[in-house]
């Protein structure tokens, strides 16, 4: 079970500081081999660049997409081009699904522009769609290699809950989930309540939550704290190479209206979770019809919990100083 000091959260007992004894740490070293399931948007495309630039850490087996900041046809397209553009025609692409479990669209964001890269095109030509659909290709790789795969949605987590729905063994076959999204301790934000990949589909978030899979929540408590900043944005724009330069690009517009390096403190987590704090929570998702719909309730005290043990590592802060160097560092900019 993981835990750090946070210092506006308790301490849990039979802890140190940053939590960790040394199975965890011994943990830490082993390679992610990772399913990267996305809605590329623009966070997501500097999430998948940083994976890509972390190979001793993070080994991307493959990339499922999911209808979230725009249709899955425009995330589908977008993951396919980013790859083309890394040249990493290795890497296999799967489109899911194209709308959440309970509605008939999904909510979509406008923060990404038109087609969901901040008004760039990609061709994606290079890079094949695969055959099969992200919930079979999740269940079956995750199947063929267990305990070896870590998931990480960056998007809505219809695919994943419907993974899980579909093949029961799933979640004892997991290593773990890394998932952006939720607001544990803060306001939502694209409602007072909640967060966007969460709102977008609250259910899947809740098949998710009950899955006794070891979760890690990347929330809005700490995506906050990590701001891009216009050194970032200045180094990304006048690298030598295409995708960073064509990333800063993006990113410009797209910080202008959300600062925040959601997606890619996913991927920075699984790279090194020493640059964060946190702690374990019971968390659970509002999936009402009232103000909170989409809202993760996250309980930590003993009476709160009230005899529920914890269910997720939820990520409550980062160094914004930290973080930014480690990108900068990372990405050789
Ligand atoms: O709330 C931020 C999340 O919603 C990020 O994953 C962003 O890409 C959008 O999907
Ligand atoms: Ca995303």
């Amino acid at each position: 079970m993981w835990l750090h000091r946070n210092n506006d959260l308790p301490l849990w007992p039979g802890f140190g500081e940053r939590g960790m004894d040394i199975k965890e740490r011994r943990t830490l070293a082993r390679q992610h081999k990772v399913i990267l399931d996305c809605d590329p948007g623009v966070d997501d495309a500097l999430a998948l660049m940083l994976a890509l630039a972390a190979p001793d850490a993070v080994k991307i087996i493959g990339i499922t997409t999911v209808a979230g900041n725009v249709p899955l046809e425009h995330t589908t397209r977008n993951a396919r081009g980013l790859l083309a553009l890394a040249d990493r025609l290795d890497i296999p692409v799967h489109a899911g699904c194209a709308r959440p479990i309970m509605r008939t669209t999904g909510h979509r964001s406008v923060m990404h522009g038109g087609e969901g890269l901040g008004g760039v095109v990609l061709d994606p030509s290079a890079v094949p769609l695969g055959q099969a659909h992200a919930v079979d290709f999740i269940i079956d790789q995750v199947m063929a290699h267990p305990g070896e795969i870590t998931l990480c949605p960056i998007g809505p987590m219809t695919n994943v809950a419907l993974a899980m729905i579909k093949e029961p063994r799933l979640s004892k076959n997991l290593r773990e989930i890394v998932f952006m999204g939720g607001a544990a301790f803060c306001p939502g934000n694209t409602t007072a309540a909640a967060e966007f990949n969460i709102y977008v589909d609250p259910q899947a978030a809740h098949v998710v939550l009950s899955s006794g899979v070891k979760l890690t929540m990347i929330g809005l408590d700490v995506t906050r704290k990590a701001l891009i900043d216009r050194d970032l944005l200045n180094a990304l724009i006048s690298a030598q190479a295409e995708m960073p330069r064509l990333l800063g690009g993006m990113l410009a517009s797209y910080s202008a209206g959300d600062p925040c390096l959601h997606d890619p403190c996913a991927i920075a987590w699984l790279i090194n979770p020493m640059l964060f704090e946190g702690v374990d929570a019971f968390v659970e998702v509002d999936c009402g019809s009232g103000p909170n719909f989409g809202k993760t309730v996250a309980h930590i005290s003993d009476r709160h919990l009230a005899g529920r043990k914890p269910n997720c590592h939820v990520v409550t802060s980062v160094d914004n100083v930290e973080i930014l160097q480690f990108l900068r560092n990372r990405l050789s900019l």
